[in-house]
């Protein structure tokens, strides 16, 4: 916490100070003592030559009946942003600590492990995790997706770890569970942690199998359930994972446990430093034959069509930022609740900008986490949940 705040009043300083510098160099008055503007404009300078805007039969501007310079225009939209209070009034969207989901990564250590290409965000040991959870809880944020580190030993092509209910992650739901019974805890239903492939599905020459993949998903989304997860998010794009993983949940009573479902989800450059959090990058090739292609925006709808037809809750998309046009897309053709997933390339891009001083962090965070909404999210994971949340109290907003 004390690095963050640090870091948005060294990019405040900095950022202040560049753009007084850059656009009024000989600016000394403060806005209060400027001298009162002549608004009739007579008592310029007169230089030869000059064009006059109020002159000739083509005027660009008129008179009021003050003499005053006037454009006249009755259209006015600066006068709903005259105030605070009047922003405030007519501000279309609102977002709050509730709008969020907080990643987390955890491994079973007894440590944490800073993650490099990600400042700020830890591999948690799960006493770590613990604590996040309940200083996340107490600003408001009330939902979390748990994302783990698993040991290379454990990896197999099949990720039958992933359903081991002993394995860290059915560890974890039932201690944020029992400690913390109202949060809603989400869980990643893909085998990329467990997979000694690094792929989210089972490999056979080179490919991705989808049906065997979704046998296996099925396995781990029930075995999620039974540790108490109350949200799983299949994150594989895997076809018909939504309504197998829902008919396994119903068949084995958890008929209230949600999905959220992964619905457009690009194969992106985006997502690298969340794979060297996990160590999960793909053992060969890329994931270019089940996540969908960076230059598709109908094949969306597509997804979230079969995703909704297949029982999904949520429809997620994911980047975040470069695919807010996917955002909007989905927002309007689906009535279910949207959301966004700022990832971990994006979040790593403004904490180096910020590093730089190059950047305001606070304000450029929270700024992009209102685009989410502006864009149609309901819903924004975001590893900057428990920060933003923080900051959102801290100027009195939750
Ligand atoms: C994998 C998964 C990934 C992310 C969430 N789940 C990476 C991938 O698809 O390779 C990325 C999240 C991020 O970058 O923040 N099932």
């Amino acid at each position: 916490m004390k690095f963050y705040l640090a870091t948005a009043f060294y990019c405040l300083s900095l950022t202040s100070t560049n753009a007084f510098s850059a656009v009024a160099p000989n600016a000394a008055k403060t806005a209060s003592s400027v001298d009162p503007v002549d608004k009739s404009m007579t008592s310029l300078p007169k230089e030869t030559d000059a064009f006059d805007p109020t002159a000739g039969e083509n005027a660009a501007l008129q008179r009021n009946n003050k003499n005053e310079v006037w454009v006249p225009q009755r259209a006015r939209p600066r006068r709903n942003r005259k105030s605070p209070a009047m922003r405030g009034m007519v501000r279309e969207n609102i977002v709050t600590p509730s709008n969020f989901i907080y990643p987390l990564f955890i491994h079973d250590e007894d440590f944490n492990q800073p993650i490099p290409s990600m400042p700020g965000c830890e591999r948690h040991s799960l006493d770590s995790m613990l604590r996040e959870v309940g200083e996340s809880y107490a600003l408001g944020v009330k939902t979390f997706v748990l994302f783990p580190k698993v040991p290379d030993e454990l990896k197999t092509n099949m990720g039958v770890e992933a359903y081991n209910p002993e394995g860290i992650v059915p560890r974890a739901v039932r201690m944020i569970k029992a400690a913390y019974p109202d949060t809603i805890v989400c869980t990643d239903v893909a085998l990329d942690p467990y997979s000694d492939q690094g792929h989210d599905g089972v490999v056979e020459d080179g490919k991705i199998l989808n049906d065997v993949t979704i046998h296996q998903l099925c396995k781990q989304a029930v075995c999620q359930a039974r540790a108490g997860a109350d949200v799983v998010a299949p994150s594989d794009m895997m076809d018909g994972r939504v309504k197998a993983i829902r008919d396994a949940l119903d068949a084995e009573g958890f008929t209230d446990v949600s999905i959220l479902s992964y619905t457009a989800k690009y194969a992106s450059a985006y997502y690298g430093p969340f794979r060297d959090a996990l160590d999960s990058h793909p053992g060969f090739g890329d994931k270019k034959t089940y996540q969908q292609d960076p230059a598709n925006g109908r094949e969306a709808l597509i997804e979230a069509a079969l995703d909704a037809a297949e029982g999904a809750d949520m429809l997620m998309v994911k980047p975040g930022m470069p695919y807010l046009d996917v955002i909007r897309r989905l927002k309007d053709y689906s009535p279910l609740p949207i959301a966004a997933y700022h990832v971990s390339g994006e979040y790593a891009m403004i904490k180096a900008a910020c590093e730089k001083g190059w950047l305001n962090e606070k304000d450029v965070v929270l700024e992009t986490l209102m685009c989410f909404k502006r864009a149609g999210a309901d819903i924004i994971l975001t590893y900057y949940a428990k920060q933003a949340a923080q900051w959102m109290k801290d100027d009195g907003l939750n």
